[in-house]
């Protein structure tokens, strides 16, 4: 697949605070950056809904996404990368920072993007078992109607995660606060908002 030849100087020169959100499918990234935009107003980009995006658009790039997608496995890194700075550098006025959710999902993705957009501030990881995470995408899966959550492709989706995202949190430790997340939903944020406060 191509790389789209993007200008991210305005990203770099903007210096807003980048902030990943990491963790094992289902873990409630989402759920957890919809509570963060409300209270401090960044803005939200998932690379899974602009992947999802991309596939529904019904372009080359898309098509050749879905049956990555599908079998659980990653995307290239160059396809998200672009997606992701296309979308920064579209919402880049008037924001406060970013959350960028689901990236990056290996070490070289993490490399790659403090290299050609800006360094990331600081990262937040929900720490949950591969159960709660299987059973609460299982759930989802009843409303979701995504092509992604059902249980073969669930399973796919942990090794991936235990085997290439696993390591960035360790590679990154000095910037990550980890967040035990079976827990309620505002319990988890109140931690949250204690590591975004110090930024
Ligand atoms: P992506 O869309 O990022 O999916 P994911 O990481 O598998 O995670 P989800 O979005 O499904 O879950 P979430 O953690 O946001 O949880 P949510 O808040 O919804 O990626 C999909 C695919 O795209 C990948 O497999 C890959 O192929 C590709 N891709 C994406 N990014 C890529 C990248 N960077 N590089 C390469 N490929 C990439 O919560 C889940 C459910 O649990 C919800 O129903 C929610 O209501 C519930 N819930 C949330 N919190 C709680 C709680 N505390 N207690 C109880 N229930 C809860």
């Amino acid at each position: 697949m191509e790389r789209a030849n993007i200008d991210k100087t305005p990203l770099r020169e903007a210096k807003l605070p980048i902030v990943w959100v990491l963790g094992g499918p289902g873990c409630g990234k989402g759920t957890q950056c919809d509570k963060i935009v409300a209270k401090y107003g960044y803005t939200h980009l998932s690379s899974g809904d602009l992947l999802r995006e991309e596939v529904q658009s019904g372009s080359d790039r898309g098509k050749q996404l879905t049956a990555i997608m599908e079998k659980g496995d990653l995307v290239p890194l160059a396809v998200v990368l672009d997606l992701l700075a296309e979308a920064m550098l579209k919402k880049l006025g008037g924001s406060k920072g970013f959350l960028i959710d689901g990236y990056p999902r290996e070490v070289a993705q993490g490399q790659e993007f403090e290299k050609e957009i800006a360094p990331c501030a600081w990262i937040l990881y929900f720490e949950v078992s591969d159960e709660t995470m299987t059973q609460r995408l299982l759930k989802r899966a009843e409303t979701s109607g995504r092509a992604d959550d059902n249980a073969e492709t669930i399973k796919k989706r942990l090794v991936t995660f235990h085997k290439h995202s696993e390591p960035v949190i360790e590679a990154y430790s000095a910037k990550c606060s980890k967040i035990p997340a079976e827990r309620g939903i505002d319990d988890i944020f109140a931690d949250v908002c204690a590591a975004l406060d110090k930024l």
